[in-house]
């Protein structure tokens, strides 16, 4: 049997990985600058990480969401420490895209409405209503294009209370920074402006925070930049460092009863002890903080390079914006150079998504790289 033939691939083989690097079958060093789509948060097998869930998978790695599960608890507890979402309850399951379907469902639950609003470059997952509510015609199937989906401009607070003074719209979903559309952010103005729309037509504000949660911005929530209370929050990549898991943050005012929300594997043991360590870890060595110190390094250094028209995004979510598609760099750096970066939606812009524990070393050797393949590109 061949594979489902829907990824066009780089010709490299990982075949292990430490910290911010990964070895290829034939011993190569690369430099991971992209942490596998914004996933690996805490650095590649991380000691305690992997201690962690070798023991847990000694001792039971699955049992279904049936029975008492004290690592869910002890997560649950250390995620309203370190967030600071402090009454907000948890749901848990497997993916981006599930958390969202997840958030979406329990919104047009809540309020009994079913039309979603968006915003123009968005993406939320691969799933019914969250592809639906992704700005992206191309993968989304007529099966899905049935969901009532309005996708309204970054900032357009005028055409947004318009739509929800019609009184049937369930969710505003939104990412506080656009991760694939291109790191795109709008004003304190806008956030604050829906969040303020949302209460008084009584829609669900869903942050989604798959991408940009967990520290990646320096802040353990992109959102909390500013002064909003969303209603649903929903996290997956950074929060499992590789190991598949998402969930949703619910505020209080949504209520929950037996079996509104389900899932066999969310929130397995396994999953589970995963969240834990990164949290635990995220925490003692203090990468939150790292995330800013090292953003503004980055910064500095990519200020020096005059290729570079604008710098995009906030802690180590961020993109390099060239007045050319950056297709044959990005290639160029991982082949010569042995670097990974991201692309975007918007063609132009290069992105940063190394892990939370990248120090200044990685970012001088990728600047050096950088300089060369642009010389070597003649851009
Ligand atoms: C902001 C955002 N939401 C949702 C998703 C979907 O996550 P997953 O691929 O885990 O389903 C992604 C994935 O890139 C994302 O960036």
């Amino acid at each position: 049997m061949s594979l489902f033939n829907v990824y066009p691939l780089f010709e490299v083989t990982p075949v292990r990985a430490k910290d911010a690097f990964i070895y290829d079958d034939k011993g190569k060093e690369y430099l991971d600058l992209y942490g596998g789509h914004a996933v690996i948060s805490i650095g590649h097998s991380h000691p305690e990480y992997v201690k962690n869930i070798s023991e847990q998978v000694a001792k039971i790695g699955f049992y279904s969401n049936s029975i008492q599960n004290p690592i869910q608890s002890e997560l649950a507890k250390k995620l309203t420490h370190l967030s600071n979402c402090k009454d907000y309850e948890l749901f848990l399951c497997n993916s981006g895209a599930e958390a969202n379907e997840n958030a979406l469902k329990l919104a047009s639950f809540h309020n009994k409405k079913k039309k979603i609003i968006a915003f123009k470059n968005s993406f939320h997952g691969r799933t019914s209503a969250a592809v639906a509510a992704t700005d992206n015609a191309k993968i989304i199937a007529p099966i899905n294009a049935q969901q009532e989906v309005e996708i309204l401009e970054l900032g357009d607070l005028i055409n947004l209370e318009k739509a929800l003074s019609k009184n049937d719209v369930c969710a505003v979903i939104i990412e506080c920074i656009q991760g694939v559309g291109g790191l795109d952010e709008s004003t304190s103005n806008f956030y604050e402006g829906i969040d303020k729309l949302c209460k008084k037509y009584n829609t669900c504000f869903i942050a989604d925070e798959v991408q940009s949660g967990f520290g990646r911005t320096g802040d353990f929530f992109a959102f909390q930049k500013y002064n909003i209370t969303p209603d649903i929050i929903s996290i997956a990549k950074g929060m499992g460092n590789g190991f598949p898991v998402g969930g949703i943050l619910i505020h209080p005012n949504i209520k929950a009863s037996f079996g509104l929300l389900g899932t066999t594997f969310g929130g397995n043991h396994l999953a589970s002890i995963a969240c834990l360590t990164v949290l635990n870890v995220l925490e003692k060595d203090s990468l939150m903080d790292n995330a800013k110190y090292i953003s503004k390094y980055f910064i500095d250094q990519a200020n020096e390079v005059h290729q570079i028209k604008n710098i995009k995004g906030r802690g180590l979510m961020l993109g390099l914006e060239f007045d050319f598609p950056i297709a044959q760099l990005r290639k160029k750096l991982i082949y010569d150079y042995q670097i990974f970066t991201g692309s975007a939606k918007n063609q132009n812009l290069l992105r940063i998504l190394p892990p939370l524990t990248i120090k200044k070393e990685h970012i001088n050797q990728f600047f050096n790289a950088l300089n060369s393949a642009l010389n070597d590109l003649n851009y």
